[in-house]
């Protein structure tokens, strides 16, 4: 349940994100491996070739398995960090489609206005307007912004210190096909006003749904007392198929006292899974740069591809971070939160969009 009791509201995400490639058999450290392990080596071909030797026999971190046996490692594709952060994102500048009271502002306002920079020590921060008070009804300046690049499965990691939260906002990092619903859209960090547990939500076209069985630490919340496992935007007013996490810390106050964390997504042919991690518990091998998710543990979340197609329904997704305020979500459910007032009186006042030191 959400709560109001902080007197100010984060504005800031602090990140690094990083993308690696789905690994495919034809990968030259995979593909060789399986020749090695399969075909009766000759001596010439060990001596030749010592790294692969070495690689078998060290089975060294971050080594995951395909279901047929055969090791791969995941390679980094991408990294969108420091300095260059905003240079591969473009800045999405419509009318949200979720009816949020924000105006998107493009990159020359919002670098011209510091809703959008890099600090002298390289953190990235994204932040609504905190100085405008507003009249009744007049929406706030925030910022939207998506890779330029698309991503066609892949596992995606975000470094993560601080995220908004607070009565009215309503952030998101998530991913999107430009053909919506077609392509698919899967929300990795998301929630409203004070919300403690983090929503991970599929939105797809008919005939992909959440399979029950599939194994994941969240909980399958209930629409008019229904399992809301159909992830058809024509459900349920588009509010997909979604898990709520179990961590207090994986959203809002909790995640931010323990130092923020990682988000990641793994995005292959079999599933489509989340993990949360908070700072101190995030895997090593993620630390080392060598992510194994084989080794993490059960995800939060895991679209399995038993009743989802997933190569039918997720395709050419483009990485997205907003932050709205109000509109379908946060507006829609301001009246039962516990916060003050209604959500167009609360947009007015600039204070509270305080930002906190990072
Ligand atoms: C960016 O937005 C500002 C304010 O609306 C506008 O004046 C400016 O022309 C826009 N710049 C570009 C490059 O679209
Ligand atoms: C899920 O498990 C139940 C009980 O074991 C089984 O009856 C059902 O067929 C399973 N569903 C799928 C999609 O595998
Ligand atoms: C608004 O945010 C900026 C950037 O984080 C900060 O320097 C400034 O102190 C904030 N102002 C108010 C009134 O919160």
């Amino acid at each position: 349940m959400p709560l109001n009791v902080l007197p100010a509201y984060l504005l800031q995400l602090v990140l690094i994100l990083a993308i690696w490639p789905l690994p495919s058999h034809s990968r030259p450290g995979s593909e060789i491996w399986k020749l090695v392990s399969k075909i009766s080596t000759p001596d010439w071909f060990a001596q030749s070739q010592p790294s692969i030797q070495t690689r078998e026999l060290e089975k060294r971190d971050g080594t995951n398995y395909n279901p047929d046996g055969t090791p791969f490692l995941w390679l980094p594709e991408d990294e969108y960090s420091g300095k260059n952060f905003f240079d591969n994102f473009d800045f999405f500048s419509w009318r949200d489609p979720t009816e949020g009271m924000v105006n998107y502002v493009n990159r020359t306002t919002a670098f011209a206005r510091n809703l959008a920079y890099v600090t002298d020590d390289d953190k990235v921060v994204m932040r609504t307007d905190n100085t405008s008070t507003l009249e009744r009804g007049i929406y706030r300046d925030s910022v939207r912004i998506n890779t330029k690049k698309t991503y066609t499965t892949g596992l995606f990691i975000l470094d993560l210190d601080k995220a908004p939260y607070g009565c009215a906002i309503w952030p998101a990092f998530w991913s999107t096909g430009f053909d919506w619903p077609a392509e698919g859209e899967i929300d990795i960090l998301e929630g409203v006003h004070d919300n403690e547990h983090n929503q991970i939500a599929w939105h797809t076209t008919q005939g992909c749904l959440y399979d029950q069985n599939a194994t994941f630490t969240g909980t399958i919340p209930l629409h008019d007392g229904v399992p809301s496992t159909n992830c058809w935007n024509e459900i349920n007013h588009n509010s997909g198929c979604d898990v709520v996490e179990w961590s207090r810390a994986s959203y809002g106050p909790f995640f931010e006292a323990q130092g923020g964390g990682i988000l990641a997504m793994k995005w292959d042919e079999n599933d489509i899974s989340v993990w949360s991690f908070f700072r101190a518990a995030i895997p090593r091998d993620i630390t080392a740069g060598t992510p194994n998710p084989s080794e993490w543990g059960l995800p939060s979340a895991r679209l399995m591809n038993t009743m989802c197609d997933i190569s039918k329904h997720f395709a050419r997704h483009t990485v997205v971070f907003d932050i709205t305020l109000c509109g379908a979500w946060a507006g829609a459910s301001y009246a039962t939160s516990g916060c003050p007032g209604t959500c167009d009186e609360r947009l007015m006042h600039p204070e509270n969009f305080e930002v906190r030191a990072l």
